[in-house]
């Protein structure tokens, strides 16, 4: 018995790769949707110039955004996200090449045959098993541990704890998703002799065929293809549920790096393009919509993680003073129907916006 390639398979009474064609086109569309209403907002944002000294942009790139250099000031989590980011950069081949085989069976990513692949095959497995391994901790770390600086008060806001675990839960799925899915493959080759794929010892795809090898071919076939549909559904439903959520900053964070500010102790001015002697020519100062903030500062709150770090070493905070960076998320209309309903009059009604407005002038 062959063991299926999910193109070629049957999903009920439809084909593999119609199912997974159409899976694709769904799931990018509706990702592509999502972020054309996530940008709207920032076409319509004050300006703020950040187009200067490529250079140095790319060099803080390299620096804060692949190099994780800030990441270690806070120990256990720093690391956890450090391996978290080296296996999405291992796994983003990956994650590309499992999705194009379910719409091409023989399809392989150009330049990833022989050793090359072989190389990349052994530290791919290691990597989904590190990642995986992450998911768990950090899972653990806000169930039981609870790291106090994750929690808002009361008075500021909604708990979104629960959202991070269900990102942490998704993110384990497609790994073991995947892992099933290679495993099984593997474990079918072996019960008829052929040469089978090489997983890499104590990987969790090596685990998965290892945990399999008893069970029957027809078996075997339906977990496989069963793994790699929920590894698609999963990754699409990932991909358009984190401009939602606290993950956002996947997207994101490269282009808030870039466009981070170069200059230490410089205040921006009042309004960009505004001349000191013009101000009096404005209708208002500072921020009284949402349309005041800069598209900067728009990103920026789409980039945060709401890991609680700011509010944890603001000396204001710390005096007991209302200063709640984290709370400001809750001003933006949350969940999915709020913001693909997004309009400049929604935004206007939330007042509260204004009283935040401190908290994130001061900080960015
Ligand atoms: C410069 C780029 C990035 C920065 C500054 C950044 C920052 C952060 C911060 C501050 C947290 C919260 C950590 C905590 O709870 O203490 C976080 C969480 C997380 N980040 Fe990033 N991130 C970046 C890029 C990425 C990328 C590219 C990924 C792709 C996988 C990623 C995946 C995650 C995940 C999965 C979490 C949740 C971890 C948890 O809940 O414990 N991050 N990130
Ligand atoms: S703004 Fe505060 S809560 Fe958000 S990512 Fe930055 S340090 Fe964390």
């Amino acid at each position: 018995m062959e063991i299926q390639s999910p193109a070629q398979a049957s999903y009920w009474i439809v084909s593999g790769q119609s199912l997974f064609l159409v899976m694709h086109v769904l799931g990018l569309t509706c990702f592509a949707y999502i972020m054309y209403r996530r940008v709207v907002p920032l076409l319509r944002a004050q300006p703020d110039f950040r187009f200067d000294q490529p250079w140095i942009r790319l060099r803080r790139v390299a620096k804060y955004w692949l190099g994780q250099w800030r990441h270690p000031r806070y120990k256990g989590a720093g690391l956890l996200h450090i391996l978290i980011f080296i296996g999405f950069i291992v796994l983003a081949g990956r994650a590309f090449s499992l999705l194009m085989i379910g719409a091409s069976s023989g399809f392989a990513m150009p330049g990833f045959s022989g050793t090359l692949g072989h190389f990349y095959d052994i530290v791919r497995d290691y990597a989904a098993t590190v990642v995986f391994i992450c998911m768990i901790v950090a899972a653990v770390r806000r169930i039981v541990f609870k790291p106090a600086r994750y929690a808002v008060p009361a008075r500021l806001g909604r708990q979104r704890g629960q959202d991070a675990i269900f990102l942490l839960a998704l993110i384990a799925i497609l790994m073991l998703a995947d892992s099933l899915f290679e495993g099984s493959k593997a474990a079918v080759q072996t019960q008829q002799g052929q040469a089978s794929e090489f997983l890499a010892v104590f990987s969790l795809p090596w685990i998965c065929e290892q945990a399999l090898a008893s069970f029957s071919l027809p078996l075997l076939s339906k977990l496989g293809l069963g793994a790699y549909f929920i590894h698609n559904l999963t990754f699409y439903f990932l991909l358009c549920y984190r401009p939602f959520g606290i993950q956002f900053h996947v997207e994101t964070s490269l282009f808030s790096v870039y466009f981070a500010k170069l200059e230490r102790e410089v205040l921006k001015p009042v309004r960009w393009g505004v001349h000191d002697e013009q101000l009096d020519q404005l209708k208002s100062i500072g921020v009284k919509t949402f349309e005041d903030f800069t598209w900067k500062h728009m990103l920026d709150f789409y980039s945060c993680a709401d890991c609680g770090r700011c509010s944890d070493q603001c000396p204001s905070n710390a005096a007991g003073r209302p200063l709640w960076q984290l709370s400001l998320a809750d001003h933006e209309p949350s969940g999915p129907v709020a913001v693909l309903r997004w309009s400049p009059t929604r935004w206007r009604k939330l007042e509260a916006v204004r009283d935040r407005i401190m908290t994130v002038s001061t900080s960015r």
